[in-house]
């Protein structure tokens, strides 16, 4: 089955995503990592990126898609995957529909915009391999030090409060409404992301097994 998570900045779509992934045993596509990971490796499509991501800006459509275009067609979503960040706008949605791409479920995860500014100004994440922790809900074992790799953690630019404010403002006038338009399509499935990691996997399931 291929999926699609839908929800704010900090709504836990990553999260989520990961355990989705581990549990179903199909890739977890993140744009955000893709896009980050490039920046890093100081590609060209990362330069084009970086003054988009780090200013809390969608990067254009054209490049998102085409990189959505060349990761679907890779071998290993042959039988299912989880679109973690994409689609985000309607042009990006209507561009997987015109791939002849079949999403079975859009999973929606509904938080409060107090609890997403509380989770993205204390998520931290590996500088190394990216793996993501909060100060307070997630913390690693040794301070500022991941416990997969040992690499140092770094607060996201994206996840000063400036940005969240800015990221929030177009969540809801480019994204939000795919709500409506997954809707349409009878795919949309509204999950609470506000408790715990494990209830929400708990509804998470429940919604999808509907
Ligand atoms: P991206 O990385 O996708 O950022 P985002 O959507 O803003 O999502 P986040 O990673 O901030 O949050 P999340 O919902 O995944 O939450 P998480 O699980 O980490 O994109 C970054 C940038 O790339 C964009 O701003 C844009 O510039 C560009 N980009 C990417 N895709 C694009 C596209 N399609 N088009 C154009 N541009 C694009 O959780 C957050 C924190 O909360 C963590 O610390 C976690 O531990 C904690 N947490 C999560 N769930 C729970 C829970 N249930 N209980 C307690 N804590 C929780």
């Amino acid at each position: 089955m291929n999926f699609i998570f839908l929800g704010a900045p900090g709504a836990g779509k990553g999260t989520m995503a990961e355990v989705l992934s581990k549990k179903k045993n199909i890739p977890a596509i993140s744009t955000g990592n893709i896009i980050r990971s490039a920046l890093k490796s100081g590609t060209e499509m990362g330069l084009r990126a970086k003054v988009y991501t780090e200013s809390g800006k969608l990067v254009p459509d054209e490049i998102v898609i085409g990189i959505i275009q060349e990761r679907l067609a890779r071998p290993d979503c042959k039988n299912g995957f989880i679109l973690d960040g994409f689609p985000r706008t309607i042009p990006q949605a209507e561009a997987l529909d015109k791939m002849g791409v079949v999403i079975d479920r859009v999973i929606d995860l509904e938080v409060s915009e107090q609890m997403i500014m509380t989770r993205l100004s204390g998520r931290r994440v590996c500088e190394k391999c990216g793996a993501s922790y909060h100060l307070v809900n997630k913390k690693p074992k040794v301070e500022g030090r991941c416990d997969l790799c040992g690499g140092t953690l770094i607060q996201r630019k994206d996840d000063q409060p400036e940005t969240i404010k800015a990221r929030l403002k177009i969540y809801h006038e480019q994204t939000e409404p795919l709500k409506g338009y997954y809707e349409k399509q009878g795919k949309l499935c509204k999950v609470q992301g506000y408790n715990r990691v494990s209830d929400t996997t708990k509804a998470v399931f429940e919604a999808i097994e509907a």
